[in-house]
């Protein structure tokens, strides 16, 4: 199958071609209804790690917190299977390592992104990649494998995502963008990182350095209700802490605003 456009081409020979251990296996389709969905079928069948699903056009895209992700044509929408070995109260490292990975694969392609806690990466305050990891455990709370999903807005109309809060490669580049070579650059950041999801402060430390939290005033909006502070820190398990009136909280979900 081949999608649209020519630099955008996303074909399966040279898709094969990338040789990634994270492509080890590689799903290709033009339309699906959701690459993490069908990865989630996939990794419960027993897919091997590096099993990679890439799609044209989702037409039932999910982001976080339950929320539809608007998958149009020119997007790079992609899941991969992964099997990591480590705890399972590590897996949360999992979507920061992923933000770091490819927040430094942007910005090999000339593009300033910054890190929105927990995952998003923002171009000038613009979305223009959203993360999903997945985990499934086994009958014993093991980590058995994660779904990593990543979304991003490469050859895209910026008015056709997020509303009036998203961007796209092509709009911040004024160039189409090779989405072989967008997917390369994002396999590569990707396996750099997650090979080293054991040292969790190199993680945390770049993912400190890549950020547009902290040091700024926030509102998160989570299910417990609304918390305003100052955004000092990310802790050992990826929450995000906050300096309030009424000392520090630490958040572990929610979605960052922020203030003036
Ligand atoms: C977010 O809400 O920011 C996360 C968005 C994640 C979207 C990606 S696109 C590929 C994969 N398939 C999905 O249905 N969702 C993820």
């Amino acid at each position: 199958m081949e999608c649209e456009g020519r630099t955008s081409r996303l074909d399966r020979e040279r898709v094969e071609r990338l040789g990634s251990p994270l492509a080890r296996r590689v799903e290709l389709y033009a339309e699906v209804s959701s690459t993490q969905e069908r990865a989630r079928e996939l990794a419960r069948e027993g897919a091997p790690h590096g099993t990679l699903v890439v799609a044209g056009v989702q037409t039932g895209g999910r982001g976080r917190l339950g929320r539809a992700w608007s998958s149009p044509a020119g997007g790079l929408w992609m899941s991969l299977v992964l099997r990591p070995e480590i705890p399972a109260t590590h897996a949360p490292r999992i979507t920061l390592a992923a933000a770091v990975g490819v927040a430094k694969a942007l910005r090999e392609m000339g593009v300033e992104a910054e890190i929105k806690w927990p995952n998003d990466l923002l171009v000038g305050g613009r979305k223009v990649c959203g993360i999903l990891a997945e985990a499934g455990f086994g009958r014993s709370g093991e980590l058995e494998f994660a779904v990593l999903g990543v979304g991003i807005n490469a050859n895209v109309d910026p008015a056709s995502v997020e509303g009036l809060g998203g961007t796209s490669l092509r709009a911040e580049l004024g160039r189409e963008v090779d989405l072989v070579r967008l997917l390369a650059a994002m396999l590569g950041g990707l396996e750099v990182e997650l090979a080293r999801l054991n040292d969790f402060e190199a993680i945390a430390s770049d993912w400190r350095s890549l950020s547009c939290t902290l040091g700024r005033r926030v509102r998160v909006r989570r299910a417990g209700g609304v918390v305003e502070g100052l955004a000092v820190d990310l802790g050992p398990d990826g929450e995000l802490v906050l300096e309030t009136g009424d000392g520090r909280v630490a958040l572990f979900e929610g979605e960052v605003e922020r203030l003036r």
